[in-house]
């Protein structure tokens, strides 16, 4: 049997004239750039998340750099990251000049380690720290709480990365709507995927949000009078369309996710593999379904492909140990709890559309595995 990371086309077949009529009507109108199918968009977000402003923009990496922007963070200021994500975390806050700051993980979460920030913010660094970048990463929120605490005891802000985390919740509050602004990926292949790139802000912040307005559309509030700096990070208004038309089965969409990944817990527990933890404080949307083994992940992997099951690690390298931030200066063996996790974990398919047949298949194989 082959079962793929991802099936889109299984996606989209069910929507597909919703989405057809959607995208005809933009080529219709010819208004491809922002205007009013990005403002419903917006405007079905905030109802959605809860936050008070959402600015559509033209993907995730380039909404954490504007967010990171719109607070006033310059080059040479230094930015907390987690050393185990996505590389645009950290890309983000480099393209603008920061200084990314790398900080552990919890062993459990693979979030943001609270006792790595401390840490971090303890020693003397070489670069004045104005913000950090919890990620939610696979789906779950980062302990917020504690984030939010650090961050007020040293005035820094905070760009909550919800590129993976679209829709999960902390304490009851949609991720994203809880720090200084919240950046939301629409990759093709996340929860909530457009048709192309795009991303959003949220924020509950009106003095941020008009910035972060000006700041995406090339830095004119009135076109052609340039009031500030600004970049080209407008979305685009076919994917806002998109967007729109799939945001109103998102929740469906996780909470069948998180039936995949319970049938999966209940049918793995007891084996020699740890099972994704979800915190007390938050929901997990399981944008990734993610086990960890005391083996290598390479050979766990290795054995699932040659199945036809298509198994991923996210992610291989920690981010100190990438070519790219060599110039920061960190070496192996400076977060043990990343290093860890990018040699043991591992993914399986997680999907909505996955076939009872197929979850079955998937767990007879890992099982084999660990039985030998
Ligand atoms: C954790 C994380 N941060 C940032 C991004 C960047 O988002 P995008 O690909 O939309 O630029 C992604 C997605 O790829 C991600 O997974």
């Amino acid at each position: 049997m082959k079962i793929s990371a991802l099936d889109l086309k299984k996606q989209i077949e069910p929507l597909r004239q919703e989405l057809d009529a959607g995208i005809k009507e933009v080529i219709d109108n010819t208004s491809f750039i922002l205007g009013s199918g990005v403002d419903k968009f917006e405007r079905h977000v905030v109802e959605y998340s809860g936050a008070q402003y959402a600015i559509g923009v033209s993907n995730g990496t380039d909404a954490i750099s504007l967010s990171l922007l719109a607070l006033g963070i310059e080059p040479n200021d230094g930015v907390i990251c987690p050393a185990f994500t996505y590389y645009a975390t950290a890309g983000a806050a480099a393209n603008i000049g920061a200084r990314p700051v790398f900080a552990d993980i919890d062993e459990d979460t693979y979030n943001i380690s609270l006792k790595s920030i401390e840490t971090v913010l303890a020693k003397k660094n070489k670069f004045k720290i104005k913000a950090i970048i919890p990620v939610h990463l696979y789906g779950a929120c980062a302990d917020m709480d504690g984030v939010l605490r650090l961050a007020r005891k040293h005035k820094i802000k905070v760009v909550e990365d919800t590129a993976q985390a679209f829709g999960a919740e902390y304490k009851g509050k949609k991720a994203g709507t809880l720090g200084d602004c919240g950046a939301v990926s629409f990759y093709p292949g996340k929860n909530l995927g457009a048709f192309g790139d795009a991303g959003l802000i949220l924020t509950n912040n009106k003095t941020l949000a008009e910035k972060l307005r000006v700041l995406r559309n090339q830095g004119n509030k009135d076109k052609y009078y340039h009031t500030v700096l600004g970049r080209n990070n407008r979305m685009d208004t076919i994917q806002a369309v998109v967007l729109d038309i799939k945001l109103r089965y998102l929740d469906l969409w996780n909470s069948s996710r998180q039936e995949v990944a319970q049938y999966y817990n209940k049918n793995l527990a007891g084996l020699n593999v740890k099972l994704p933890v979800v915190p007390v404080y938050s929901t997990h949307i399981y944008h990734q379904y993610v086990l960890r083994t005391s083996v290598s992940n390479k050979l766990f992997m290795n054995y699932l492909q040659e199945k036809g099951i298509d198994s991923r690690v996210f992610y291989p390298v920690p981010l100190h140990l990438q070519k790219c931030f060599k110039y920061l200066g960190y070496k192996a063996g400076d977060f043990p709890q990343a290093e860890k996790a990018a040699k043991q974990t591992f993914t399986l398919p997680i999907y909505p559309e996955l076939t009872k047949e197929e979850k079955d298949y998937i767990i007879q194989t890992v099982k084999e595995f660990i039985h030998g």
